[in-house]
């Protein structure tokens, strides 16, 4: 299991608790010399994010080899013909282009729903061809719920899945997921990692709409510090223990947070954690497309 970079935070004022806004490109480069020095290989962007893409094609050198994973952005229409799939193939070469490559190790589906759409399955075979033509290694998908994964994988075959995981979201390892994905030799990245934030932040100073987990939060802080973990190693922890993860991204604004994300997922998980309890059931608490914060 290694620990990645989301860096939609570099194209995007992102995050329920960012206060500082999208991050500067100084700053993006500081953190991908700091994540690379560490033993970071993984950035996870996607075209959809602001200019996340064009600022990593600036700031990355050649000297440094991460292993970008970018998404294809979703259709917004009901049948997909072959102007559709001309637009998608742009939008991709668009990307390695912004990204200044001519090959990156990922391409996922942000919308991965619109293959069931009348002429979808012709997405599919976009991305196989440009797996074919060795513009990409492992092509995938990026999911949010687990009817959505099992749907996908009933009628597609992907070498690489993101999906949400967290303390509060245990959804893929409860049902069993995790595992199956695995016996089928895909690749797993977690995001959700610190719930954007929402992990972090002290109880007492969350955004109401969450008022129905405070109680669980309030729970899960005190089992932390009984077990001498900070937020951010109790999350951590957390994932170090699941089986089955291949990379965990983690979205950072600053060279502080990066630098404790490292030490903290480095950190040896004391014994007999047990992070059972505190899933929240509720979709629109776990799932921040449901968010609704004033
Ligand atoms: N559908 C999709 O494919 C999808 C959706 C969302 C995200 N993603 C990817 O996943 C990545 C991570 O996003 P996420 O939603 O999972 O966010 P996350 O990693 O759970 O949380 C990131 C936020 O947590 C805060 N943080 C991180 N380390 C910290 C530390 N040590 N101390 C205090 N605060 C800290 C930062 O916010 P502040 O500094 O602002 O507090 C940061 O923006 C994104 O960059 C993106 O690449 C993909």
């Amino acid at each position: 299991m290694e620990l990645g970079l989301g860096t939609v935070q570099f194209g995007l004022d992102y995050g329920v608790s960012n206060k500082g806004g999208k991050v500067s490109p100084e700053t993006v480069k500081t953190l991908l010399d700091l994540a690379y020095g560490n033993g970071i290989r993984v950035l996870d962007t996607a075209a959809a994010y602001g200019d996340s893409e064009q600022i990593l094609g600036d700031t990355v050198t050649a000297d440094k080899f991460f292993r970008i994973i970018t998404k294809l952005p979703g259709i917004h229409k009901e049948t997909v013909t072959q102007a559709e799939i001309t637009c998608l193939d742009n939008i991709f070469h668009q990307s390695l282009q912004r990204l200044k490559t001519d090959h990156i190790e990922g391409l996922l589906l942000h919308r991965p729903g619109d293959v069931f759409l009348p002429g979808g399955e012709n997405i599919y075979s976009l991305l196989c061809s440009l797996k074919e033509q060795k513009y990409v290694n492992k092509i995938g998908i990026s999911v949010y719920t687990v009817d959505e994964l099992n749907r996908l994988f009933s009628r597609f075959d992907f070498d690489l899945v993101q999906l949400p995981l967290n303390v509060l979201d245990q959804r893929f390892v409860t049902s069993g997921c995790l595992s199956e994905l695995k016996a089928k030799g895909v690749e797993i990245h977690v995001r959700s990692a610190f719930l954007q934030g929402l992990l972090l932040i002290p109880p007492e100073e969350i955004n109401e709409f969450f008022a129905p987990i405070k109680p669980t939060l309030v729970r899960y802080r005190s089992y932390l510090e009984e077990n001498g973990l900070t937020a951010v190693e109790g999350a951590l922890a957390f994932l170090r223990l699941q089986k089955n993860i291949d990379v965990v991204l983690a979205g950072v604004t600053n060279e502080t947070e990066l630098r404790i994300n490292i030490n903290a997922f480095s950190k040896k998980n004391p014994p007999h954690l047990d992070f059972s309890s505190f899933t929240a059931t509720k979709e629109n608490m776990i799932n921040p497309q449901f968010w609704q914060l004033k």
